[in-house]
């Protein structure tokens, strides 16, 4: 789509929501620093005071905000949330090791402009401990998924994934590692997808608009020219 000269398009304001390391935070920070890119994270917000992925955000001059899950009820907890995020006119919210379940509400106030990354190839196992079990499976591929969360932990509409190859040595932290690799180059894109536009979700599957960005919507590092 071709912008109006001499105006700058105006970036979907995306809030972080982080509870720990942050190393997608950071790769989604570096995405949205592309000069084109449609989206801006405008704020991240961490349930753990000491969470070292904050760094990240202090780093880029990013507004940070702590919400302690730990006072109250859950439903105070999320009113805290949603205050944050509409201080800060957020429109699209990013879970990104987000180790919190969000109430069914919550996530349909935010309906299809909440997005998490989780560590497998969704619907394969969901929940926790992801690559342990898939090593005990035997699968011979792996990967991460990015999708619209709905109210069932770990569900939702897909919009990008990366694979990668289970090797018959792999442990449990080299998997790890070559997973981590593709969720950074997933999640961005999968952002970039939403906050442009051109993902939409019709009858609970994600729709992508434009050839070229259709074929992204599968990271596979064997198949990479570079
Ligand atoms: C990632 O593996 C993500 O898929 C999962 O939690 C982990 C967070 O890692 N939901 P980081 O904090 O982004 O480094």
């Amino acid at each position: 789509m071709s912008e109006a000269p001499g105006r700058l398009r105006a970036r979907r304001r995306t809030a972080v929501l982080i509870s720990g390391r942050g190393s997608n935070l950071r790769a989604l920070i570096e995405g949205c620093a592309a000069p084109a890119a449609s989206a801006g994270i405008a704020l991240v917000i961490s349930n753990q005071p000491q969470a070292p992925g904050l760094q990240h955000a202090r780093a880029a001059g990013i507004a940070c905000a702590v919400v302690d899950h730990r006072p109250g009820s859950r439903a105070d907890f999320e009113q805290s949330l949603s205050s944050v995020l509409q201080a800060h006119e957020i429109d699209i919210v990013c879970l990104a090791g987000f180790m919190r379940v969000l109430s069914a509400d919550f996530v349909l106030r935010w309906r299809d402009r909440l997005l998490n990354i989780h560590p497998s190839l969704l619907p394969a196992f969901p929940g926790l401990d992801t690559h342990r079990r898939a090593l005990a499976a035997g699968v011979r591929w792996h990967g991460c998924t990015v999708h619209f969360v709905r109210a069932e932990v770990d569900a939702g509409p897909i919009i990008v994934q990366g694979v990668v190859p289970v090797r018959l040595d792999d442990t449990e932290e080299r998997l790890a590692a070559r997973v981590l690799e593709v969720e950074h180059r997933c999640y961005p894109l999968a952002l970039e997808l939403v906050a442009s536009g051109r993902a939409r979700v019709e009858d609970e599957r994600v729709v992508i608009d434009g050839a070229a960005a259709a074929d992204q919507v599968l990271i596979n590092p064997l198949a990479d020219d570079s």
